[in-house]
């Protein structure tokens, strides 16, 4: 009897993660395997993981332990996972029966890819990259496993050509979909692991985004993301080029897409805001289906410490570009990613990101406190001299600065009427009523009581208007 038949995976991380997950989920259903909610019902437990911050990683090994301890088979794929390891290097590792020998030859690999190896809970590991080669792997601990039939996910490929970012999803809700076009990072920003964890920066073919996206549609998906390390860093090859006219090749992708007949809702993240150009914003003014909510990492309000940081854009830069979109989309939403407690960060250079926070009114920041990665820049060549306590004090700031600016925008949109994408509807016993939650357009958290219909509202897009608001969230009816 085959021992591998239901399948559990716990995904950390960006965007990014979530939409390989679910390429994985394909390849494991070619293989006949179920799909379940938990580690407990599961016999193969995938961990994609994230290694933007040390507590990231270290997180990882807990859940690892516990899947041990309740007799499951233990996988670990994703960022932990370097892309930096050759593949030769990752199947002396896979097996763990003889760590000592093993060890020796592991010496030219990454630290965690140790710190992996010696953890005896784990069976096998994988780069994200080379899933297809899962069934292989697997083989090895269920000799009945058969071989998947690929001709169901590889879509848009050949098999010798197999790029795994061209796998046919399997989505996770039915009306949404999260595309990747690009992955891998060049910047190398001085804080960053994505570089070493995802590798070169490499962009997937305009045919096969089309494509996919077309096809997402065609099955009755009305929102799509647009996925990447630097979306707006995406490039076309020759071919298109000469179709580009004077677009920016994220602008024209973009717009592409957005012409999709049946398409509501489009969205992307992350952009980087040293590619910010003109002729993206002339494309979102364009198409009313494109997010008014962008996600625009500034990582710092200090020109001085974005230098630093290796971000290549300055202060001056960033916010004249907010001030020309939101000129030409007034209803355009912001939020960002601040890292506090960067090394030599003064109370002078927080002080500059508070005053961003003052006059910029972002709807959302992910704020994080500097975490020192080994391997890159700031934590091979610069000293992590800001205290733990004071980066948790500017985080505690900037986060009231941020409730100040979120209840000011919040605020402002009582009267107005919010186009809500619904994803739960639950049952309010109190109220008894049906309370449906989604996402607005502008990048908004709404809550809205919606009638008998109940969970037929999950999918779909509906009319609100905006009465009240909380922290994070608005309150509505439905119009
Ligand atoms: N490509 C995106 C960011 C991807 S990483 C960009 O360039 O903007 C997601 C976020 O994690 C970053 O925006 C940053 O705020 C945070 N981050 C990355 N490395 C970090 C580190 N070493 N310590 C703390 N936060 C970090
Ligand atoms: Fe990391 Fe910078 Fe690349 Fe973003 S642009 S993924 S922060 S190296
Ligand atoms: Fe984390 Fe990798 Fe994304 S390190 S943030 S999962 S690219």
């Amino acid at each position: 009897m085959q021992i591998i038949q239901k399948y559990f995976i716990k995904t950390f991380g960006c965007q990014m993660n979530y939409s390989d997950s679910e390429k994985l989920s394909a390849v494991l259903e070619s293989l006949q395997l179920e799909q379940v909610d938990s580690v407990e019902e599961a016999d193969l437990v995938i961990f994609n993981t994230c290694s933007i911050k040390q507590h990231a990683e270290d997180r990882v090994f807990g859940h690892v332990n516990n899947a041990k301890k309740l007799g499951k088979i233990v996988a670990i794929t994703g960022c932990m996972i370097r892309n930096t390891s050759t593949l030769k290097d990752l199947q002396k590792i896979r097996s763990l029966e003889d760590n000592n020998k093993k060890l020796e030859k592991l010496e030219k690999i990454d630290d965690i890819l140790k710190r992996i190896e010696k953890n005896k809970s784990v069976d096998f590991v994988f780069r994200i990259e080379d899933m297809k080669n899962l069934p292989e792997i697997l083989v090895e601990y269920d000799s009945e496993i058969k071989r998947p039939n690929f001709e169901k996910i590889k879509k848009f490929d050949s098999l010798e050509n197999f790029d795994y970012l061209n796998i046919s999803p399997k989505l996770t809700e039915k009306y949404r979909a999260t595309v990747p076009i690009m992955t891998g990072c060049d910047k190398f920003c001085t804080y960053c692991i994505v570089p070493f964890a995802r590798g070169k920066e490499r962009s997937r073919k305009f045919e096969d985004i089309l494509k996919e996206c077309e096809n997402h549609v065609k099955n009755g998906v009305i929102e799509i993301t647009l996925v990447g390390q630097n979306v707006n860093a995406y490039f076309l090859d020759d071919t298109n080029k000469k179709t580009l006219q004077r677009q920016t090749d994220f602008s024209y992708l973009l717009d592409t897409v957005a012409k999709i007949s049946g398409l509501k809702r489009l969205q992307f993240t992350s952009p980087h805001p040293r590619h910010m150009g003109e002729d993206m914003i002339e494309v979102i003014a364009k198409h009313k289906k494109i997010s008014r909510c962008i996600h625009l990492p500034v990582q710092s309000g200090s020109s001085r410490i974005l230098q630093k940081m290796g971000r290549e854009h300055n202060i001056g830069r960033y916010i004249d570009f907010i001030e020309k979109l939101q000129k030409a989309v007034p209803d355009m939403m912001i939020t960002t990613d601040i890292i506090v407690g960067f090394c030599s960060e003064t109370d002078e250079d927080f002080q500059k990101t508070i005053d961003l926070f003052e006059n910029q009114n972002f709807l959302m920041a992910f704020i994080s406190k500097y975490s020192a990665r080994k391997g890159t820049v700031s934590a091979e060549k610069m000293i992590d001299d800001v205290s733990d306590e004071t980066k948790k004090t500017r985080l505690e700031i900037l986060t009231k600065y941020l409730e100040k600016s979120v209840q000011k925008l919040n605020k402002n949109l009582i009267g107005k009427i919010e186009s809500v994408l619904v994803d739960t509807v639950d049952f309010n016993e109190k109220k008894n009523k049906y309370i449906a939650k989604g996402r607005s357009h502008t990048g908004r958290t709404v809550l809205c009581e919606v009638g008998e219909r109940g969970k037929a509202f999950i999918g779909k897009i509906i009319l609100v208007k905006i009465i009240d608001f909380q922290k994070f969230s608005v309150f509505g009816e439905l119009v």
